[in-house]
């Protein structure tokens, strides 16, 4: 019986080998474990058996049915792999490595900002947001912007059509609703929404009338900061400002603060930065932002008290700061998506 088993499995094994389809595999099933088949008989012949024969028996042939499902599953691997490569027009080869996905990498600007970002996050700052879509009031009129000011006019600002709604910013009566062209609007949103003191950086999309040409970009990103604490000063702007170009720049950058005006900052000034490391730019003052200390008028409008709060406020653009890190002179790179630009950031 023993023999006659092994004998069994070794027809089955020699068979497959000339079986290539699966209709010839269906039919070679059949001639084993089918109804009539050779393994079939076999545990058939079981009945035959003295009891004490059919354990010893039972085994054998548990042993050659184990050995017989192997090789239909050897089997049906083989006619799946050629199915497969005959599909391909080519014999699958399993050894081959696949096609290569390419890894992304992270945007110029938005390696910047991430950057900035943490430096804010050493002093203490959390990050804040507000909507693209701004009222007009959290944009201009709570930023003690006057209803004349330049900023607001049609050539600057892009204005929604009246019908427009905005979940993130509702409308109050007939106010109008821009899309916003300073993250100074965040500057509100969190007047409004947080108890102080607290420090924020709030980065964001902005848009402007602009032609665009190689500094300017209808659509172009901001970094704001806002710190609001009792007594906040003149020192610890100068402070962090300075840290921070030095975290961005190197240790060697310098900054200056030049009186200017903003309606929303008083005193306000533009920042200059200069370092030794800016290539053609080196060893020159360049503007990259605007602060000040936060203009009571703004803390009013947003109900505190002046006496009891004070504050100091920034805000920088991100593309500005980007092109001169890495010495980019037109910010039209940024947003052409061209690989050739992009990879060498990577
Ligand atoms: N919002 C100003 C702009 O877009 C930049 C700015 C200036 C922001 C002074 C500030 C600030 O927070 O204090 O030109």
């Amino acid at each position: 019986m023993q023999q006659q088993l092994a004998q069994l499995v070794a027809t089955a094994q020699a068979e497959s080998k000339s079986v290539t389809n699966r209709a010839e595999m269906e039919a070679f099933k059949a001639r084993v474990v089918g109804p009539n088949g050779s393994l079939t008989a076999a545990m058939k012949g079981m009945a035959t058996l003295s009891k004490e024969e059919r354990p010893i028996v039972g085994k054998l042939i548990n042993e050659a049915k184990k050995s017989v499902e192997e090789i239909l599953a050897a089997l049906l691997t083989k006619i799946e792999d050629a199915e497969i490569g005959s599909a391909l027009g080519t014999p699958l080869d399993p050894t081959l490595t696949g096609n290569e996905t390419p890894a992304g990498f992270i945007h110029p600007l938005s390696r910047t900002r991430e950057k900035i970002l943490n430096t804010f996050k050493k002093l203490g700052f959390t990050i804040a947001e507000g909507p693209e879509i701004e009222t007009e009031w959290h944009c201009f009129d709570a930023l003690n912007t006057p209803a004349d000011h330049p900023a607001r006019d049609m050539q600057d600002t892009l204005y929604l059509p009246k019908s427009f709604r905005s979940v993130d910013a509702p409308r109050r009566g007939e106010e109008a609703l821009v899309l916003r062209t300073h993250t100074s609007s965040v500057q509100i949103r969190t007047l409004l929404n947080r108890k102080p003191p607290f420090r924020i950086v709030a980065p964001g999309r902005c848009f402007r009338r602009d032609a665009v040409d190689a500094t300017h970009s209808a659509n172009f990103h901001q970094i704001e900061g806002l710190w609001i604490d009792h007594q906040v000063t003149l020192a610890d702007l100068r402070g962090i400002l300075d840290f921070f170009v030095k975290e961005t720049f190197g240790a060697d950058a310098e900054i200056r603060l030049r009186p200017s005006y903003f309606p929303f900052t008083e005193p306000s000034f533009e920042m200059d930065l200069r370092s030794p490391n800016l290539g053609r730019l080196s060893n020159r003052w360049i503007e990259i932002m605007g602060c000040g200390l936060v203009d009571p008028k703004v803390l009013e409008l947003c109900g505190l008290n002046p006496n009891e709060y004070s504050g100091l406020a920034f805000g920088l653009g991100l593309e500005r700061i980007t092109m001169l890190v890495h010495g980019i002179d037109d910010i039209r790179h940024f947003y052409n998506n061209d690989l050739r630009f992009l990879r060498q950031f990577a």
